[in-house]
């Protein structure tokens, strides 16, 4: 068997074929099905999209009309999760208990009945419609406060603003937030895609495949980053800080959370989608300096480091989002698993479609026939 090049982190290796989404980071493109991410993003609901990435084509009226009815219905969680939620410590981060809430769920729904297309739309329903309910529940819950139930009178998206903070969204809240979900649904073989494959590849249920990859998620290289974004900005705390703050970390060789990419060389065109959001945003509801002083960072960094291909990536601007809208900053990377359950259920059923376990190969650099030394003679 051939033995290819070892390449770090996989960089630039095929893990699989998919017709999902793809990346051009030379020329900052996005598509999702073929459709591009400007046009989704101005024309396209979350739940529309989560279609168009599950099914594979956008949905007549009647078919999205169904899928929504269906999500809608199915939006409460298991009494026994939410008391299980209750014995999580109010100080745990919103991630692990996001993760551990998608796992118990494969509980109650144990069967594997992975050829069967009505069992993996179930799964798909169940998880678009629980997820949300689990974050806004857990965010609460650690307030002391007993949850709300979803609004079926609501939208996706405004239920989710509804749950969060127990009244209903103003519709621009409740419609930039639904485009941050569409930015964010879906990315080609991203870490917590690929741990989503992997997981899927051994035929385990959907239910681990999404707890797999919301462990992903949160690291601060992959999903992290928004969170560690905001604090960033706050850190830095004027314009005028801004380019100290970068020398000083160029100095310390300290990455920039929020910039940089491994498939995008120029700004990923979801930043730029989000930075009309937050102006949308600001121009309604009040300005916020850290805005500027996101832009300013932006006109420094490419400064410094543009000519290595290091501009903003979608975690930059899209903290700035929830951070106006009054949301947490530990939600911020909650937020972004919500939209990307989506990708991850697409992925899901595609690796079911032609599946083969990952199992990859490695270049052994270690001993050979060493010696068993007996403990007394160890040093
Ligand atoms: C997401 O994969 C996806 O598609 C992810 C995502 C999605 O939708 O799923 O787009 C979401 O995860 C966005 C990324 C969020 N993470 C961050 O913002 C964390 C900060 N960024 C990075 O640490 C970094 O840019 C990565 C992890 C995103 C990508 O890193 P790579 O491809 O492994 O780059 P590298 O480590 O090989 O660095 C190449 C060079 C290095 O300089 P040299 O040693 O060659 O001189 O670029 C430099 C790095 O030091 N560099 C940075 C930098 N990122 C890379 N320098 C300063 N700040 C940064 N953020």
């Amino acid at each position: 068997m051939m033995v290819c090049e070892f390449k770090p982190g996989l960089e630039g290796i095929p893990a699989a074929q998919s017709s999902i989404s793809n990346v051009d980071g030379q020329n900052g493109i996005l598509e999702y099905r073929g459709i591009r991410i400007e046009e989704l993003a101005e024309k396209s609901t979350f739940l529309e999209t989560a279609y168009l990435l599950i099914w594979g084509e956008l949905p007549n009226k009647e078919e999205l009309e169904a899928f929504e009815h269906e999500v809608h219905s199915h939006r409460r969680i298991k009494y026994r999760i939410r008391d299980m939620m209750k014995c999580f410590p109010e100080s745990g981060h919103p991630m692990d208990a996001l993760q551990a809430s998608a796992a118990a769920l494969g509980l109650f729904y144990s069967r594997r009945d992975l050829h069967n297309p009505i069992y993996i739309r179930d799964a798909v329903v169940r998880l678009l419609a629980n997820i949300p309910t689990m974050v806004a529940a857990f965010q609460l819950m650690r307030k002391g406060n007993d949850p709300v139930r979803p609004c079926d009178d609501l939208d996706y998206s405004a239920n989710f603003l509804y749950m969060l903070n127990e009244k209903e969204p103003d519709p621009l809240l409740a419609r930039i937030f639904d485009v941050c979900l569409i930015l964010q649904a879906e990315h080609t073989m991203n870490a917590s895609t690929f741990s989503a494959r992997v997981t899927a590849s051994t035929l385990t249920d959907p239910y681990a495949v999404v707890a797999s990859a919301v462990g992903t998620l949160g690291g601060p290289l992959h999903g992290g980053a928004n969170e560690e974004v905001i604090q960033m900005l706050e850190e830095i705390g004027s314009v005028e800080n801004v380019r100290p703050y970068i020398d000083d970390s160029l100095q310390r060789n300290v990455r920039f959370m929020g910039f940089g990419h491994r498939v995008y060389k120029v700004k990923d065109p979801r930043a730029t989608i989000l930075q009309s959001l937050v102006e949308q945003l600001f121009a309604k509801f009040g300005h916020d300096k850290y805005y500027d002083i996101a832009q300013e960072m932006e006109r420094v960094i490419e400064e410094k480091l543009g000519h290595k291909g290091i501009y903003p990536n979608v975690d930059f601007y899209s903290g700035l989002v929830y951070r106006k809208m009054g949301i947490p900053t530990d939600l911020f990377t909650p937020i972004f698993a919500i939209s990307r359950v989506a990708g991850w259920l697409a992925h899901w059923k595609e690796q079911l479609e032609e599946n083969r376990i990952f199992r990859p190969t490695q270049i052994y650099n270690g001993r050979h026939d060493h010696p068993y030394t007996p403990i007394e003679q160890r040093a």
